[in-house]
């Protein structure tokens, strides 16, 4: 054993160059391969004896670590520099792209509604999902056991109660709440989701979204009203769109009335959607009833107003054609995919 052969295979490292993982992996083996050079020179070291252990052992495993620390070092490089493998990366290629998901149809409606309506000087309300009595039926002229609370089944959250907790039944309550905290002339559209104890079905869901309409001022007359909800269903089912009221009952509106646009669909002929009628009912409307003004200290002699809510699945079900509600909710993939055009 001899201090040139570990010189030497120091100086054949110290030469040692590689392009490619093939050249250090050949580098590797001859030198520290089952027949490598510094494994023979630790093959010979085991025979010879003590005085040369000695002398040897500490050149022997420096030499080793030598090489695995440049083996290293060279795979360091070939890592960090791509180009010296074959053709490496195509830079000019497009990346990948990420799904953005697309904008659920309720969304799509209730932002359309929002919009016009913003165009006609209305601000954005809301109020609390979880009402109370008081909101979402006293002040709005339901009197306690009138039967017109039977039209809205309610889930209560705290009962036997004199002004008890429950999910809003519709975003009338929002009404309330914006008279209460706003000055006149009051301009709001309420967008919200409501909740009524009802058996799922194609046609009837415990939990669905309305979007309410108040206008309070002085002299607002049912022709403004009408002139509102005329303007509002041309910029949303289009240009060509008619309107008749119907005339209808609710507690907090007198007098009431029913909207119905001319199908657009068979534009009035009769058809399968219209069930034959050319006209889709799409909302409920009328002038604020004095009561209404006056629980919430508005002066019914000086003020009037209007006010409407819609259903936005049902406006959702006449502009798509989806006649199953249950879609709405079900969060099918196949579903929402329809919509991603209507980002
Ligand atoms: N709150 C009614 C409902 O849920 C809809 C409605 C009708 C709202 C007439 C109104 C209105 O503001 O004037 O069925």
């Amino acid at each position: 054993m001899k201090h040139e052969d570990i010189e030497k295979i120091l100086a054949e490292l110290a030469e040692l160059k590689c392009k490619t993982g093939k050249d250090i992996e050949d580098a590797r083996v001859r030198f520290l391969g089952k027949k490598g050079s510094v494994t023979a020179l630790f093959d010979e070291f085991r025979t010879v004896d003590k005085e040369l252990k000695k002398e040897f052992g500490r050149p022997l495993n420096e030499l080793k670590q030598a090489v695995q620390a440049k083996i290293e070092e060279l795979k360091g490089g070939v890592e960090s520099d791509g180009a010296s493998e074959g053709p490496g990366q195509d830079l000019s290629m497009p990346g990948d792209s990420f799904g953005l998901g697309s904008r659920h149809p309720v969304s799509i409606v209730r932002q359309e509604i929002v919009e016009i309506f913003r165009k006609f000087g209305y601000d954005v309300a809301e109020g609390p999902e979880v009402e109370d009595d008081y909101h979402v039926f006293e002040a709005l002229n339901f009197p306690p056991n009138h039967p017109a609370r039977d039209m809205q089944d309610t889930f209560f959250v705290s009962a036997g109660h004199p002004n008890p907790l429950l999910l809003r039944t519709h975003t009338s309550s929002v009404q309330v709440r914006s008279m209460e905290s706003m000055k006149v002339p009051i301009r709001v559209i309420c967008p919200g989701r409501v909740f009524r104890n009802e058996a799922i079905s194609a046609r009837a869901h415990c939990i669905f979204h309305q979007v309410e309409g108040l206008y309070i001022d002085e002299n607002v007359t049912f022709a403004d009203l009408k002139q509102a909800i005329l303007l509002f269903a041309r910029e949303m089912f289009g240009p060509e769109t008619e309107i008749r009221m119907r005339p209808s009952y609710f507690p907090f509106t007198e007098p009431s009335a029913e909207v119905d646009v001319s199908c657009n669909i068979c534009h009035g002929k009769g058809c399968n959607i219209c069930k034959g009628t050319g006209w889709l009912e799409i909302l409920g409307c009328g002038m604020v009833d004095p009561n209404v003004l006056e629980a919430s200290g508005i002066d019914s002699k000086k003020y009037s107003g209007f006010a409407f809510g819609m259903g936005l699945e049902r406006i959702a079900m006449l502009k798509w054609r989806v006649n199953d509600l249950r879609h709405y909710f079900e969060n099918d993939m196949r579903f929402l995919k329809e919509f991603e055009t209507s980002l």
